[in-house]
């Protein structure tokens, strides 16, 4: 009986040390300066504007397929107005999250970064405005 009782309470402390030793490797992974898993404290969404953010993303990432001489499936990204239009209607946020029920942006090509995302997801909640 005392022997048991010495044997789950090893098997008690290794479990601990085992847990507690996964435990720091999650957070090694996350330190700020891993390029693969960037912190939010390096995406500065402050002063979020159309003209200066958001437009700029749209025209690296989108205008090869959505100008007016190039308007895959219809679309047009190519002035403010018609960017208002999807961000009001949800359809720009879907594309670039990779939510279910609408086809993922860039077609064929990476997913907007974590920080290009952030920001673009801030102008639209703020209303999608012409600044
Ligand atoms: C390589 C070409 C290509 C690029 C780059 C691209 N798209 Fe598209 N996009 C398409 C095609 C093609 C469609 C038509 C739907 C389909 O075929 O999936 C489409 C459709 C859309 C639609 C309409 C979706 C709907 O439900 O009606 C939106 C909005 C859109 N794209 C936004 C974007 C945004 C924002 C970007 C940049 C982040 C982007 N696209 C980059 C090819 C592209």
């Amino acid at each position: 009986m005392k022997k048991h009782l010495r044997l789950s309470l090893l098997a008690f402390t290794l479990s601990v040390t085992l847990f507690a030793a996964c435990k720091d490797d999650k957070e090694e992974e996350i330190t700020p300066n891993n390029p693969n898993n960037p912190q939010p404290a390096q995406c500065d969404t402050n002063n979020v504007t159309y003209s200066s953010t958001v437009s700029g993303i749209i025209s690296t990432n989108c205008l090869a397929c959505h100008s007016a001489s190039q308007a895959e499936g219809g679309m047009i990204l190519d002035t403010y107005a018609r960017v208002k239009a999807v961000a009001d209607n949800g359809k720009l946020i879907g594309v670039i999250t990779h939510a279910n029920g609408f086809p993922a942006m860039p077609k064929n090509g990476t997913k907007l970064s974590d920080c290009n995302i952030a920001k673009i997801q801030k102008w639209v909640s703020a209303g999608a405005p012409n600044n």
